[in-house]
């Protein structure tokens, strides 16, 4: 964890990549166990809200409502570059959310059609976020640190603070961490 007098423009964020990554690794083992036709559909619905509600809304909320602009601010063009490209990224996880979301009710009710689409978008949203979060830790974040320093800096971080403290859809942060913990544990007895 970090703490006040620790924290950069990003060590937030970093931490919060670390819990979406091992929720990706968990969703590849229900992807895998659900190839050999054992689905835990439950398992897959949590999947969606902890992508909509803590990658998406509280994750990616704190990175576009208030890293970029900083960095665009500090320089950075928004629509070419490392932030026009992590924008894009982040409308395409949305868009296998959308996907997985509209696949559920059909992959429950055992239609074919409905788990293959539930399937290749989970798979699809795995090899995303990994190479996404691949780019932002070692180029964005990299420059972000260098860029945003000192009392624009802790500026920063007390705005994560403010968006860490919301209610997403009725959920904590510390729920949604939950969450992804459960969805872990899942795929242990998947
Ligand atoms: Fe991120």
């Amino acid at each position: 964890m970090t703490d006040a007098t620790s924290e950069t423009a990003t060590s937030r964020l970093r931490e919060e990549h670390e819990l979406i990554l091992a929720v990706a690794d968990a969703m590849q083992t229900l992807i895998a166990a659900a190839a050999a036709e054992r689905w835990d559909l439950d398992a897959f619905q949590d999947c969606v809200t902890f992508i909509r509600l803590f990658a998406d809304a509280c994750h990616h909320g704190k990175e576009e409502d208030l890293l970029f602009p900083e960095l665009e601010q500090a320089g950075l063009p928004h629509d070419q570059g490392p932030i026009a490209v992590m924008l894009a990224e982040h409308r395409q996880g949305r868009a296998f959310a959308q996907h997985m979301a509209g696949a559920l009710d059909g992959a429950r009710a055992g239609n074919a059609d409905a788990r293959a689409t539930l399937r290749n978008a989970a798979a699809g949203y795995v090899n995303l976020i990994r190479s996404h979060i691949q780019k932002e830790d070692n180029v964005l974040f990299e420059m972000a640190d260098q860029m945003v320093r000192g009392p624009a800096c802790q500026k920063l971080c007390g705005a994560y603070g403010g968006v860490c403290a919301r209610s997403f859809e009725g959920h904590t942060k510390e729920q949604l961490q939950a969450l992804g913990d459960r969805i872990r544990d899942r795929a242990l007895r998947a």
